[in-house]
């Protein structure tokens, strides 16, 4: 939360005034007693003038004649809309243009003062008008620093990179109002980058029509350079063609960039476009993507780690399905078949995905036991009484391997219960009914139907529809009911699905 605070206290300036009155008297008097007044007061004698310091500098309230020679204080007003839209104006005006004075401030100006006019009657208006700029103002950073927080936090949530980029590139559109995002990110081959994300803000006019608008290509060696010297980029049209190696249909207005750096090497950044010509970047914007960025370029560490490891994971539960299906010839590519099978029926049953994926590496897992039966099973013929007791052993010694590695944990269930029955008269615990984890009701389904239709030392495989009569025949004494028929209900579809992808079925 310190960064809140961070972001509230940005330190305050004196109020910058600027005085337009062709009187150079009332221009005297007026930057002298508000100069007393403590704030950083400039004259101009007309419009003309006024403009130019206006597009020079950041000004916050504007006190104008209304009638000047070459532009005048409607013109003025029209002008201060574009060159300074956060400024505030006031109208000077003699008693018989009083109207003028109330159609000005049907165009946007804050109030008037009539002339002649007394000191601290302009004094009370400047302070009123500044001070509703300054609660403005705090209003809008309070409101900046809530998003901020909550994008912040949904960020730091998230341990998908997709997410991450998604999340990044609408705080990106949304709070900081650009019209184009653009984020790179580095391709883990050294060096170079490729645009992830770009998102066009809805409803952005361009011309000709919204589907075929170019926005221009940019170029990611111009960023690289750039970052090799700089933090980040904030720059303004008239300096933006560098950045593009093909130029969009409109000039870009505005441009952020922020590069995201883990121990200091670059990994990507994130570029934000204004097309709209009055909307520039500021300098709370930028503070404010910086930082987002510095927040997502966490994320997306921890996202990249996260992958690395669910790889990791997966490679080892692979490798040990084929040591598992390695001590066997007649059971070659079983854990496969049956996690294929398991997977199809997890679905089924409608299981969230992250589940599903953990029936599937529990399916995969799920004889890793056999590893601990010191026996022959490929001998010809039936296992002898003493073998079969060794032999059901093997989802215990299952539960013993998986139970010293931390991140096997979850599979626990379904490799040491897959031989439990409905009916409770299976092992290793004779669990009964809902007792027994879906997992496991799952699996032992999938197990026994790949069992039968696979040749074993002892038998041919049995066709598909003896199989699938058996399970249905065994529904409710071994097998769960509800997961047996929606196994049993599915199957012809699969198979077809299977075939279509030209993989082999149990005849
Ligand atoms: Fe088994």
């Amino acid at each position: 939360m310190v960064w809140i605070g961070a972001l509230t206290q940005i330190p305050q300036e004196r109020p910058r005034i600027l005085v337009v009155d062709d009187e150079k008297f009332i221009r005297d008097v007026l930057a002298d007693f508000l100069g007393m007044e403590g704030y950083a007061v400039r004259t101009a004698e007309d419009g003309t003038a006024a403009l130019a310091e206006l597009t020079g500098s950041h000004y916050d309230l504007i006190i104008s004649d209304l009638k000047m020679p070459r532009m005048g204080g409607i013109e003025l007003l029209e002008a201060i809309g574009h060159a300074a839209p956060n400024a505030l104006t006031v109208i000077m005006t003699g008693f018989g243009t009083v109207e003028t004075a109330i159609d000005a401030m049907k165009r946007g100006a804050y109030d008037y003062i009539l002339k002649p006019f007394k000191v601290e009657e302009v004094m009370h208006v400047v302070q009123r008008g500044l001070e509703k700029q300054r609660l403005a103002a705090e209003n809008l950073r309070l409101r900046e620093a809530l998003s901020l927080y909550k994008v912040s936090e949904a960020i730091a949530a998230s341990l998908s990179l997709d997410e991450v980029l998604t999340t990044l590139g609408d705080t990106a559109l949304d709070e900081i109002h650009g019209d184009l995002v653009s984020t790179w990110l580095d391709d883990g081959e050294g060096g170079y980058f490729e645009r992830q994300r770009l998102v066009p803000k809805r409803g952005l006019k361009f011309r000709g029509p919204e589907s075929v608008v170019d926005y221009g290509q940019f170029d990611a060696a111009s960023f690289i350079a750039h970052f090799s010297s700089e933090q980040l980029m904030l720059e303004h049209a008239g300096r933006l063609e560098r950045v593009f190696s093909h130029q969009p249909d409109m000039p870009p207005q505005s441009l952020l960039a922020v590069p995201m750096r883990i121990k200091g090497k670059l990994i990507g950044w994130i570029t934000i476009a204004s097309f709209t010509k009055t909307k520039r970047f500021d300098e709370g914007q930028r503070k404010m993507l910086s930082i987002v960025v510095s927040r997502a370029t966490a994320a997306i560490e921890n996202a990249r780690l996260y992958e690395d490891l669910r790889a990791t994971f997966r490679q080892t539960i692979e490798g040990l399905a084929k040591a598992i299906d390695k001590m066997d010839r007649y059971t070659a590519g079983h854990s496969d078949r049956v996690a294929h099978y398991a997977t199809y029926l997890a679905v089924r049953l409608g299981l969230p995905p992250d589940m599903v994926e953990v029936v599937r590496q529990s399916a995969l897992m799920h004889d890793i036991g056999k590893i601990g039966c010191v026996m022959n099973l490929n001998k010809p013929g039936k296992l002898t009484h003493d073998e079969y007791d060794v032999f059901k052993k093997h989802p215990g010694f299952g539960r013993d391997i998986l139970d010293p590695i931390k991140f096997l944990h979850p599979l626990i269930p379904g490799v040491h219960l897959h031989h439990e029955r409905w009916d409770g008269r299976g092992y290793p615990l004779g669990l009964k009914g809902a007792d027994i984890p879906i997992i496991a009701r799952i699996i032992s389904v999938a197990d026994t139907y790949d069992a039968m239709t696979s040749d074993r030392a002892y038998r041919r495989a049995l066709p598909h529809e003896v199989a699938v009569s058996e399970i249905e025949r065994c529904s409710a004494s071994q097998f769960d009911p509800d997961v047996a028929g929606s196994f049993t209900e599915g199957l012809d579809m699969f198979r077809e699905e299977e075939m279509a992808r030209g993989k082999r079925v149990p005849e």
